[in-house]
């Protein structure tokens, strides 16, 4: 049985709260606790949904790095609005995130594209993610090609980046007994009314 969460000793912000808890799946072996779904909508409000890597959070936001030219990336152009969901399973819990959507800087997508291993940087130059390719052999050949132009010189592909989503709320979800789960929902603006203020409140389960 897991311990419940309660409004009295989650934390007043939301993220140190995703903080305790995303450590927790950490030390709890959960398998890739930072692989998050994430939902987008065309600009027709047709929705689809995800798998992508957290690789990064802090009051600004959550921030994850794909292919601007996908699927995805071209919804959030349209509709720069997301949802994110961590289902970490073996602790009955999962964390709603829901806001705007913006690019990360130039400068921090560079960064984080040169710590990644050669191998993903030039398959970032192969994949024209999300897009209809004749065979497999197609995309062999311009991984080839990618290897062949740049060597271990790889530059980040101006389509290749990272966006953040910022959040307006963050819920909170924790199994308890006889389905009575506790959910602690965040929105931001609260009543001491700072910037950074957030309102707390239970929902039904
Ligand atoms: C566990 C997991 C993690 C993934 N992480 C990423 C990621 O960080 N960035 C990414 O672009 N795709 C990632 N993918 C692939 C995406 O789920 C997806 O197939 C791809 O981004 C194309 O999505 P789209 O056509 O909706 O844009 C991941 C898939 C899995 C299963």
């Amino acid at each position: 049985m897991h311990a419940g969460l309660d409004e009295a000793s989650v934390a007043a912000d939301p993220f140190k709260q995703f903080e305790r808890w995303f450590h927790a799946a950490t030390a709890a072996g959960v398998h890739l606790p930072n692989a998050m779904s994430l939902a987008t909508a065309d600009a027709a409000g047709r929705p689809s949904v995800r798998a992508v890597l957290l690789k990064g959070y802090d009051t600004a936001g959550f921030v994850f790095f794909t292919n601007y030219s996908s699927r995805k990336g071209r919804e959030l152009a349209a509709n720069p609005h997301a949802c994110l969901l961590f289902s970490w399973e073996e602790l009955e819990r999962q964390v709603r995130i829901e806001g705007r959507v913006e690019k990360v800087s130039d400068a921090d997508s560079d960064e984080y594209f040169a710590s990644r291993p050669l191998g993903s940087r030039l398959g970032a130059w192969a994949s024209p993610q999300s897009e209809v390719v004749p065979d497999r052999a197609t995309i062999e050949a311009r991984l080839a090609e990618a290897k062949h132009r740049y060597g271990d010189a790889v530059p980040r592909p101006p389509q290749w980046g990272g966006f953040r989503v910022v959040p307006e709320a963050i819920e909170f979800w924790q199994g308890r007994e006889d389905r009575l789960h506790d959910r602690i929902r965040y929105r931001r603006g609260g009543e001491s009314g700072g910037a950074s203020a957030w309102t707390i409140d239970r929902l039904a389960p």
